[in-house]
């Protein structure tokens, strides 16, 4: 099934691993104000002020795995991990300290070109998310970030930036990580704070959104003209929503909720709003700035591949009382009682990859890509430095054994799979390091100690043999 263009690779994201936070130029960006502990949740829901955290708070993403000063070493353990892929993101305020500057900086640049030509010479697809949950700071005090129209500008020529410097090297871009996670963590991500006291929450999210999916378009337009070889892809969060019975009543909230989830890639891959949601608009009092030259561009140029995270598939019921909630996962829902969970509580349901590929294929014909899948979890180095993660190796493989059988089976077109994390770093949601998804071990604690050594995992080796038969 998986043929020799098949990309297997390894995922991560800027904020996450980079750290040399004010490095060479770089300016600040929304998730370097998202601290470690008690605050975090409630900064990245948007609804807490992050200038209102605690004095001594810590900022996991200003050091990181300190991927900077250390992605040759880690290109290499990729190389000999022998995948073909790696999914990054490049940090907005590397490029454009503050998004506000006419002109790049150079050595933000320079950084990207090192790792890029690295990868190229390893023979590994770069895949790039464009913005992976970051804004610079700058962008958030003149504008307020995603709420304002002003924003689209600023991330074409931040887009251009990197499609002219990257012509010919780079042939997938990712416009927005996880654009439908502005639902749930609009703070994490679109740089959003809102005061509920004085603003709709559902009209700022779905204004931000509209920008950002306009802004989308713009930059798949302007990748055609300066790469018509290279390809623009949307990115969801995804997994269905299952109704957590028969009841008609539950089938219903699953259906809105999966119609929610899907409003994204419904206007980028379709190229226009779903009805429903335009009646919720009307019946919500929510009213939109989209002009008719948005709905040009979101119609003409929708994207070119849907790429999708999935981890785990969530559940709808209409009455929840007395029933669990806490599924951990931002997504929400109930808990399902016919799933295993992580040590997170998120839900451990491979049938559910071969469900939501599907779902997705039937919706939009598109090619997939499968760009975060992975588990969450603690592990343990034993004396002789070795780390026996056999619950991300079965974890993997269940999922795999899946994703082939959406492939086989049922001939879904997926062109790559790049797992989450392929080395360990900053959980986006707990802002923890014990939260490791990675098949590479860094030794680095939740308080930010550790010799930033790298361990492999026993899941290094199977993933390596896995992925070359
Ligand atoms: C996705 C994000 O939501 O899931 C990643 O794109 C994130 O940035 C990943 O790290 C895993 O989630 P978490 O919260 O466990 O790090």
């Amino acid at each position: 099934m998986v043929n020799n263009t098949f990309l297997w690779g390894g995922a991560s994201a800027a904020n996450q691993i980079e750290g040399a936070y004010v490095t060479d130029g770089r300016g600040l960006s929304n998730i370097d104000l998202l601290p470690h502990g008690e605050d975090r949740l409630a900064i990245a829901q948007g609804r807490m002020p992050y200038n209102q955290a605690k004095a001594d708070a810590f900022y996991p993403s200003h050091e990181s795995i300190d991927f900077y000063h250390h992605y040759e070493e880690d290109i290499a353990l990729m190389a000999e991990l022998g995948v073909n892929a790696y999914r990054f993101s490049i940090s907005w305020s590397r490029i454009f300290p503050t998004g506000l500057e006419d002109t790049p900086n150079e050595a933000g640049l320079a950084f990207y070109d090192r790792v890029i030509d690295l990868l190229l010479e390893n023979g590994i697809e770069p895949i790039v998310t464009i913005c992976h949950f970051d804004v610079p700071k700058g962008l958030m005090d003149a504008f307020e970030s995603w709420k304002n129209r002003q924003m689209i500008a600023m991330y074409e020529k931040y887009a251009v930036t990197l499609f002219e410097r990257y012509k010919g090297k780079v042939k997938y871009w990712i416009s927005f990580n996880e654009i439908n996670m502005i639902l749930h963590k609009p703070f994490t991500g679109a740089g959003l704070q809102i005061d509920e006291a004085t603003e709709n929450r559902q009209q700022v999210i779905y204004q931000a959104a509209h920008y950002e999916m306009v802004a989308s378009a713009l930059a798949t337009k302007r990748l055609r003209a300066i790469d018509p070889d290279a390809q623009l892809g949307s990115m969801l969060a995804a997994g269905d929503y299952y109704p957590y019975s028969a009841n008609p009543e539950d089938v219903l909230v699953a259906q809105r909720a999966n119609q929610e989830n899907f409003f994204f890639l419904d206007v980028q891959s379709r190229g226009a709003y779903p009805r429903w949601v335009l009646k919720d608009f009307e019946r919500q009092g929510i009213q939109i700035d989209m002009t008719e030259e948005d709905l040009a561009l979101l119609a003409e140029n929708t994207c070119d591949f849907i790429s999708f995270s999935y981890y785990a598939s969530r559940t709808s019921k209409a009455d929840t009382s007395g029933v669990d909630t806490n599924t951990g996962n931002a997504a929400g829902g109930v808990v399902n009682p016919y799933l295993k969970r992580s040590e997170w509580g998120w839900m451990i349901d491979p049938t559910g990859l071969r469900i939501v590929m599907n779902t997705i294929w039937d919706r939009y014909q598109k090619p997939l890509m499968l760009v975060e899948n992975g588990l969450g979890a603690k592990d343990t180095v034993t004396e002789d430095g070795k780390i026996h993660d056999d619950y991300r190796i079965s974890y993997l493989e269940a999922h795999l054994d899946m994703m082939k059988r959406a492939m086989e089976e049922d001939g879904i077109p997926l062109i790559g799979y790049t797992m989450w994390s392929i080395i360990d770093l900053v959980s986006s949601s707990s802002g923890e390091m014990s939260k490791r998804y990675g098949l590479i071990y860094v030794d680095r604690n939740d308080a930010g100690q550790g010799s930033l050594k790298r361990l492999k995992k026993d899941s290094f080796a199977w993933f390596k043999d896995y992925i070359s038969k």
